[in-house]
């Protein structure tokens, strides 16, 4: 491996299709209209020297470094800011231009640090690069200007330090915040030498608004921001382009390395999800992966009150295998069962369901997607026929009105929020649907047309009233429904959604939500004309999930909004492989591809591949096979990736299940919560360490690349290939891409993809096939895939959990940029240092009613349970509306929610919990319990080493 590097072309790609011919140096190239002539020079291979100007900024034109002369016109321009023409004759290198840029060179280094062989940036700095690329030999002015040498370094962010001595004022990083993270936190203060780059407010990096995306670093052509990886570790010699491990949106990186070690996670530039953006837990949240408390052998132990015991891995295997065959001659063939995971790759996925149906011999397999996107796969399957989203993130790019529901992209989905925030900042209008004023509402250069602030759990009440407008007002498009959907389901549903009692004005008593601002944001969306929808767990995560996704997808079937850029309803799928995990055939009832396992045709193909005969009959669902075990019919459970007794609801009741089974195996990085009722660890492999590739919310399918060993010596696929061997159903694939092709052979959205593809193209959106091979980009162009679009009835069905005299407020959960679900890795990384603890947000008002101050401990009570954790008092949430965090295991979040859940998919009402607060001492008994057991079980742990 060596170290990959990309051309800097120095501009952004013109997006303009015609074409014109110039010459540089002699060359004839021909590019778009509107390329630079600096850019055009770089794909002719000349590369003109350049400091100010990157090819993700626009041009700037400040270092005067790019001067060249343009046959019959006067003077020196720059060509960063030049564009090119017709006919137009360049050169870059005439004894002016030499002599010219000299001189820029010598003012720039009078004024800086002469330490290059000890400074981080040696042999990475672009300053040090155009030294040699002009030939400056000598610095007239000699080395000893304004050169900011006394100023203080600011190294008070966790992962990068700003030195102002190396500081050339280019405005590269100032620019990088605006245009490419959209947060706009830096500035350049003062002017000539006393110029000085300042967070906007003049605070510390860590006091001030930026979320350190790490664009400026990135940006910066000198060692002035800088990594402190760099700083400690030195430049890194290879790489290879990989896949982030955390959220659904899929950036691509190159880990950059010395030897085994990680140096840097640097975005990739034709990263096709991330167009070579980050946000801090891809691009620097990775120390989990050497954490201390990585397990790294396997373990067994007879009963959980036992110490573990460290074992081979053949040991491990054999342990395993032989409790669950013991469990299935005690119990019957489906008392065991298995629960993949959306962290881990595809390949894991599927071969973790092949192991449930060939092995264990049934269908109890489920997913971590059950409590979160579950809805989304049933509700768009059910309207368009597939379920998955319907665009790439591009398209974005041609939305002229975007709404968001129930979702908070700049926390959850960072790097496509600063996508669709340029294109608000551009003039696209926002609708924002949501309980809580999420940062979309109000940020620079943006605000939301509309905020509706619903109460938690009336989507469907509220999606169907913006129905009701759409139909009662004229504003249906007409021509698409007619050629598009199926006309008697949709007659059936306008005259539905038509009905007075669903109008706005009807439902604004319980949405809490002025009729008039649903009626204008209904006629918005209506009109676009290129409207779209991107919504998030706020949707799903109801005892209406399903309900709700099918709202939307109504809404945007009735006003034509599907099957073209700029349009389309976009699921924000929250891990990073949800997408893939659901698409491996991970749900009991269906095999990959979504096809369901009672169709006799499919099931032939499996078993014939598989040479197993497979039950015909869906499984449990990961509710129902915690039901089981504490009903005492389900007694063994294999959990790749997944922490259930963290993330899923009702805490106790999971934690029953657990303890009433006998054998549970739990495959992960750390002895996360479930393996408190663990009898096998079986520790896993980070996406560092092992091939495979994760499916974002965009359905685009990418690699990702083994950068060093499996710490514990198997990757996460080998691990589960060793337990199917241990149970006498042997899986031999020599490689991940073997698993792919398997797939590819099975799932027909699927046949065009394998490794060599994904190498050639870097990747692809399915369906990728023999009609669509390069994949596709936007579903449903033609025609539906399931034939005519359905719309589906939207009764609003009130959640039975309800607020009272004993809960009169209503909770609902989320996320937080710096921490990542469970908090399993980002705890584990300085990420903490932005959010050490979950606290709870209640209005002023509600505050006051309690006796409650900002900071105070507050008893949060449900019918569930209890748990305690600090409050903050802010405006953010409604009156009536408290909303919490889950990211860190002692506050216990889950202890409160309900065991309601979508009446179609099972997913928990995560987002409704009805509460009370209290003024509290601190954390509850079972808060102090669960520490000391969590503890025990460390201290057993380490004692067996
Ligand atoms: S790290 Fe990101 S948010 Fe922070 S100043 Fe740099 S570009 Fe702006
Ligand atoms: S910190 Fe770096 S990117 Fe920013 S102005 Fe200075 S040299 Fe340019
Ligand atoms: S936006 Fe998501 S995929 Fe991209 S770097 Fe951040 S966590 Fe990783
Ligand atoms: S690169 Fe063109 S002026 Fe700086």
């Amino acid at each position: 491996m060596s170290l990959i590097t990309q051309i800097d072309y120095g501009t952004p790609a013109s997006r303009r299709s015609e074409k014109l011919c110039l010459t540089i140096d002699g060359a004839t190239i021909e590019v778009p209209e509107g390329t630079s002539i600096l850019r055009a020079a770089a794909i002719a291979g000349v590369h003109v020297p350049k400091l100010c100007a990157t090819d993700s900024l626009n041009a700037f034109g400040s270092c005067r470094l790019c001067l060249v002369e343009i046959e019959g016109r006067p003077g020196t321009p720059a060509s960063c800011t030049t564009p090119v023409a017709a006919g137009m004759i360049v050169h870059t290198q005439t004894e002016r231009l030499k002599k010219l840029r000299r001189g820029v060179m010598e003012l720039y280094i009078s004024d800086h640090p002469l330490d290059c062989l000890t400074c981080a940036a040696n042999g990475d700095c672009e300053l040090q690069d155009m030294a040699g690329a002009v030939g400056l030999r000598d610095v007239r002015y000699g080395y000893a200007g304004a050169n900011h040498l006394a100023d203080q370094k600011d190294q008070t962010n966790p992962y990068f330090a700003y030195d102002p001595a190396k500081c050339i004022v280019c405005s590269r990083c100032v620019r990088a915040c605006d245009e490419v993270q959209g947060t706009l936190a830096l500035t350049v203060a003062a002017r000539g030498f006393d110029s000085r780059v300042r967070t906007s407010a003049n605070e510390a990096f860590f006091e001030s608004e930026c979320v350190s995306c790490g664009a400026c670093v990135q940006a910066c052509p000198t060692a002035s921001l800088i990594e402190k990886s760099i700083i400690d570790i030195g430049q890194p010699e290879h790489s290879a382009v990989t896949t982030c491990g955390y959220c659904g949106v899929g950036c691509s990186f190159k880990a950059e390395m010395r030897g085994e070690e990680l140096v840097r996670m640097m975005p990739f530039k034709d990263g096709q999800a991330n167009h070579g953006h980050s946000c801090v837990k891809g691009r620097f949240a990775w120390g989990y992966a050497q954490h201390k408390d990585r397990i790294l052998k396997p373990m067994i132990r007879e009963k959980i009150t036992d110490d573990w015991r460290e074992v081979s891995w053949a040991e491990a295997f054999s342990h395993a295998a032989s409790a669950l065959h013991r469990i299935q001659t005690k119990y019957g063939r489906g008392a065991i069962g298995g629960i993949t995971s959306s962290r881990c790759t595809n390949e894991e996925t599927f071969l973790v369901q092949k192991l449930v149906r060939a092995a264990f011999g049934n269908n109890n397999v489920d997913t971590c997607a059950r409590v979160c996107h579950a809805p989304t796969g049933y509700g768009l399957k059910t309207t368009f026929g597939t379920s998955a989203g319907t665009q790439d993130f591009d398209s974005v790019a041609a939305a002229d009105v975007i709404v968001v529901i129930g979702a908070n992209p700049t926390d959850g989905h960072p790097v496509f929020a600063s996508q669709m925030k340029r294109r608000l900042r551009e003039g696209a209008k926002l609708i924002v649907i949501d309980p809580r004023r999420i940062d979309l509402v109000r940020t620079p250069h943006i605000e939301a047309a509309h905020h509706l602030a619903l109460l938690p759990g009336t989507n469907v009440a509220l999606l169907t009233a913006m129905a009701h407008v759409i139909v009662t007002e004229g504003l249906v498009n007409e021509r698409f429904v007619r050629g598009r959907c199926d006309l008697d389901t949709y007659r059936e549903w306008r005259d539905f959604v038509a009905d007075p009692a669903r109008g706005p004005e009807a439902v604004e008593g319980y949405t809490n939500v002025p009729a008039a601002e649903v009626r204008a944001a209904a006629r918005l969306y209506a009109k676009g004309p290129n409207s779209a929808v991107y919504y998030g767990l706020g949707v799903t995560e109801h005892s209406q999930g399903t309900t709700a996704v099918m709202a939307i997808a109504n809404l945007a079937m009735a006003t034509g909004n599907i099957g073209r850029p700029g349009v389309g309803v976009n699921p924000l799928r929250g891990q990073n492989n949800v997408q893939g995990s659901c698409d491996m055939g991970s749900f009991p009832h269906e095999l990959s591809g979504y096809r369901h396992i009672s169709e006799d045709a499919t099931r032939a193909l499996f078993e014939a591949a598989w040479n197993v005969k497979l039950d015909s009959e869906p499984g449990l669902r990961i509710p129902n096979m915690l039901d089981a075990a504490c009903d005492g019919r389900f007694k063994g459970i294999y959990i790749q990736g997944e922490d259930i007794a963290q993330s899923d609801p009702n805490t106790h009741h999971v934690v029953d299940g657990l303890k009433a089974m006998e054998c549970v195996i739990v495959h992960d990085l750390f002895l996360n919560e479930t393996a408190q009722y663990a009898h096998v660890f079986l520790p896993g492999s980070t996406f560092l360490e092992k091939d495979g590739t994760f499916t974002n919310a965009e359905r685009r399918i990418q690699r990702v690349r083994k950068v060093m060993a499996p710490r514990a010596g198997l990757a996460d696929w080998e691990v589960t290939l060793g337990l199917a061997e241990a149970l006498g159903h042997p899986m031999p694939y020599e490689h991940p891409s073997r698993i792919m092709d398997e797939i590819a052979r099975l799932t027909p959205t699927f046949a065009g993809v394998s490794y060599e593809v994904l190498d050639r193209l870097g990747s692809v959106q399915w369906p990728c096939n023999e009609k669509t091979p390069a994949g596709t980009p936007v579903m449903h162009e033609a025609g539906f895939v399931r034939g005519k679009g359905n719309f589906v009835l939207t009764e609003y069905v009130p959640t039975d959990e309800r607020t009272g005299p004993r809960f009169p407020l209503l909770l609902t959960t989320g996320r937080i940029l710096s921490q990542y679900n469970v908090g399993a890795q980002t705890r584990r990384t300085q990420n903490s240092a932005w959010h050490h603890e979950d606290r709870l947000e209640i209005h002023p008002h509600d505050a006051e009613q309690r006796g409650v101050r900002d900071g105070d401990w507050v008893k949060l009570e449900s019918r569930a349970g209890a748990t305690a954790l600090r409050a903050l008092v802010t405006d953010r949430v409604a009156p009536g509306v408290v909303y919490t965090t889950f990211h860190h295991p002692n506050t216990q979040a889950n202890v409160v929610t309900s065991e309601y859940s979508d009446w179609a998919t099972n997913c928990p009402e995560y987002k409704v919990t009805a509460v009370q607060v209290s003024p509290s001492n601190g954390p509850t008994e079972w808060q102090q319990q669960w520490v000391k057991q969590s503890e025990n079980l460390r201290h057993v742990a380490h004692a067996a080493k």
